[in-house]
């Protein structure tokens, strides 16, 4: 459920028109419903509520500030990826002993950083990544918390580009070498087990991979146990998916979070360990739209093109994994609708959004809104074609905030120099 919604015709976030927010900042711009953002993290929270888990909102998915800051008002941690993420989550005040640092790829200044701020845990995905964590922490005469992400060979639908739990994925530690792996951490004196941890993809929309994953992963709980370790952490990672709105024959709605956690009540309630999530689509994705505005309604050859002034640079989700994202007109129109292909200005025939879109007749200057963009959009907006990064806005009921303004044209080119043999 979300807050965006037709007042007398046309949408709405919260209390306060998109045509009012579009005359205030421009188009195009993302808008997130602060409502919606606490809605999902309490729906998500109170599902598993007996519990107490961490749940490490997954900065990825929507890295703004204000929206870290709401996090952690709901009571989050984050699960950081880079140096810049975990900047960003202390930044917005999230205490180190909420978040947990996650990555196949982590550098040693990363790690050292991420042991200065004491984080709760460190996700290890090699054996050589432990060797490397290891010596940063005797180093600074620290010792760090550590799991293993371990790859459970589980399918789990989704695109090909977001699934991560397969064996041939880079991701995460074979989960039948992991025995072996933690017998080797426990010999050192750098790093200190915690638990085990998973994350299997994203935008998944079943329960089955969840279910395989997870089952595997509870067995590998027991065996460490066996052999000795103190396995007090089971984190099972992020990668719920959300209804994008996709008409019938598309992808199905996914799960509810309750039955979500039912599922994982019963795997790992037995085990009487402390759980940690990191959701990141489930918060964000349903409590964001891009606005955009009709540039020019183009009658091609075949078909009808919406020509709009967002493109693929600030939401690249249907052009990198054929993402489905809802279409709607700010204001209702009337008529019959008809196919549009909707496009933005960028010099690439991908600079689509979507395809043969039936919407009501559109003409210039109307506005249209990208539902489902909160995650994943802004987060993932670069400058291709010299477009600065579009504005963010945040509302609360009748109260709007920029939560990031539109850049000046300068600010886009104030760290590019000239090399010094040039400038004589
Ligand atoms: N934890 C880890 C280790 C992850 O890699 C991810 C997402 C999450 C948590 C959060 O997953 P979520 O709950 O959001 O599904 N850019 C793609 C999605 C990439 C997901 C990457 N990892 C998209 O737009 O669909």
């Amino acid at each position: 459920m979300h807050h965006f919604e037709r007042r007398d015709g046309v949408l709405h976030a919260e209390a306060i028109s998109l045509e009012r927010l579009a005359a205030a900042v421009g188009t195009p711009f993302y808008c997130y419903s602060e409502a919606t953002l606490r809605r999902h993290m309490r729906v998500f929270k109170a599902a598993f509520a007996d519990l107490d888990p961490l749940v490490a909102y997954s900065v990825k998915a929507n890295s703004n500030l204000a929206v870290l800051a709401i996090m952690r008002e709901e009571g989050a941690g984050a699960d950081v990826v880079s140096g810049g993420e975990l900047y960003r989550a202390l930044e917005a005040g999230i205490a180190g002993s909420k978040i947990v640092f996650s990555g196949v790829g982590k550098t040693k200044e990363e790690m050292a950083a991420a042991l200065d701020s004491g984080v709760f845990q460190f996700n290890v995905e090699s054996e050589n990544e432990l060797d490397a964590l290891n010596e940063v922490a005797l180093s600074r005469s620290a010792v760090a918390p550590i799991a293993f992400r371990v790859n459970p060979d589980v399918s789990a639908g989704g695109h090909e580009k977001i699934s991560t739990g397969k064996a041939e994925d880079k991701f995460g530690v074979a989960w039948t070498r992991a025995r072996d792996l933690y017998a080797r951490a426990a010999t050192m004196k750098g790093v200190a087990i915690k638990g085990v941890d998973v994350h299997i993809g994203s935008q998944i929309a079943e329960l089955a991979p969840f279910e395989r994953a997870f089952e595997r992963v509870a067995d590998l709980v027991r065996a460490l146990r066996a052999d000795g370790h103190a396995i007090e952490r089971l984190d099972l990672g992020g990668g719920l998916g959300i209804p994008y709105g996709e008409p019938a024959g598309g992808a199905g709605d996914p799960p509810h979070p309750d039955d979500y956690a039912g599922l994982i009540l019963r795997i790992a309630a037995p085990l009487d360990i402390r759980l940690i999530f990191e959701p990141g689509r489930m918060i964000v994705g349903n409590a964001g739209v891009l606005v955009s505005r009709v540039l020019y309604v183009k009658e091609g050859e075949a078909k009808k093109f919406l020509i709009v002034d967002a493109a693929m640079n600030d939401l690249i989700r249907p052009a990198l994994y054929d993402a489905y994202h809802g279409v709607k007109p700010v204001a209702l129109r009337e008529g019959d609708s008809e196919p549009y292909d909707i496009v933005g200005p960028i010099c690439e025939t991908g600079d689509r959004f979507a395809r043969a879109r039936p919407l009501p007749p559109m003409k210039a200057g109307d506005l249209v809104a990208f539902m489902s963009a909160g995650a994943y959009g802004a987060a993932q907006s670069s400058q291709y074609n010299s477009r600065p990064l579009v504005p963010e806005v945040l509302v609360n009921g009748e109260r709007f905030a920029i939560i990031r303004r539109r850049p000046a044209f300068s600010e886009m080119t104030a760290a590019e120099r000239n090399p010094e043999w040039k400038s004589a």
